[in-house]
């Protein structure tokens, strides 16, 4: 039987299944880093693993049996891709599960920063509220603001799609623009990178973290945001230099942000912990019952079809040439 190593406490009965067919051990997974994974895999065929495992070159050549890694996760940033293709490792991931409740995770930032939700719970909490008052916690109006979505993909097209239910006009900025009935439909307009951080009040990342879009809200891009707009980002932390953020806020340029991921998991600079127009949360994106069970579904069943059927799933992101990809 073919040995997978499962990597973290999943939700659903996959690894039970996927018992009968595989010799399943599972690891709690956590603060492995890539020396404790690289340590973990020697005589494994098939790996599960987070978005906090470094599937890394150095752990790809100890994995002397490794056939397939299922990431539950839709980024792969974690894992050395060309790597995976050199050592004729699959990688697969769970695109599309995900999509709706990461953008509805989205909008739930966007109200917030927009409306002071968790600044409101936090300052009647302290005993703050006397009752009504004409001026008291002035957000702004949801379907009066811009909204730019960079990287128009299926999270960032869902963002899109949401916008019209609050009367929010859109822009969105990617590499190509989208099939003109698609625009119709979202009812959005493509526009370039600068022109959309200086015509939009609320700035949402949907890009995949590479070396290209590392720190692409660096302190210039921050500054070329319209004054007293909001950042938000649910994609991948070292997107934005949360330094330069912190001081965009902070000096009163930025009115805020909504941040569901951060540049060293779980580290949050600490400027933006003091600051009260910035909600922080602890990547939950895709963190419902209904959802992370379907991702973890979708990483048993690519390991079941590559290790106990031999195939090339469909959602393979590397796909060896010599398994017919
Ligand atoms: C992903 O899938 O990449 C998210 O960050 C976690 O759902």
């Amino acid at each position: 039987m073919k040995r997978v190593l499962i990597l973290g406490d999943l939700p659903g009965d996959g690894a039970e299944r996927l018992a009968g067919r595989c010799e399943v051990e599972v690891h709690h997974g956590e603060g492995l880093g890539e020396e404790g994974v690289r340590r973990l895999v020697p005589g494994f065929h098939g790996l599960l693993t987070l978005l906090i495992h470094p599937v890394s070159e150095r752990v790809l050549a100890a994995a002397d049996r490794l056939e397939v890694v299922a990431n539950c996760a839709v980024g792969v940033d974690n894992i050395d891709l060309a790597a995976a293709q050199r050592h004729g490792v699959i990688v697969t991931n769970t695109p599309d599960v995900l999509t709706a409740d990461t953008a509805d995770l989205t909008w739930g930032l966007i109200l917030a920063v927009l409306r002071g939700i968790v600044s409101g719970d936090r300052y009647l909490r302290r005993g703050d509220f006397h009752g009504w008052r004409p001026k008291l916690l002035l957000g702004r109006s949801v379907g009066s603001v811009v909204l730019g979505v960079v990287g128009p993909g299926r999270i960032g097209q869902a963002v899109l799609a949401r916008a019209a239910a609050f009367g929010a006009r859109t822009l969105y900025h990617g590499p190509s623009r989208l099939p003109e009935g698609r625009e119709r439909e979202l009812e959005t307009e493509w526009c370039g990178f600068e022109e959309l951080l200086a015509a939009s009040d609320v700035v949402s990342l949907h890009v995949p973290l590479n070396d290209e879009t590392h720190h692409l809200m660096d302190a210039r891009a921050l500054r070329s945001m319209k004054k007293g707009s909001y950042l938000v980002n649910t994609a991948r932390g070292p997107l934005v230099d949360e330094a330069a953020l912190a001081e965009a806020v902070a000096s009163g340029h930025l009115a805020g942000a909504g941040l569901d991921v951060f540049e060293a998991e779980p580290a949050v600079n600490t400027r933006l912990l003091e600051l009260d127009s910035v909600v922080l949360l602890p990547h939950i994106g895709s963190a419902t019952v209904e959802t992370r069970t379907r991702m973890a579904d979708c990483c048993f069943e690519d390991l079941h079809t590559v290790l106990v059927e031999d195939g090339v799933p469909a959602r393979a992101v590397v796909k060896p040439v010599s398994r017919g990809g």
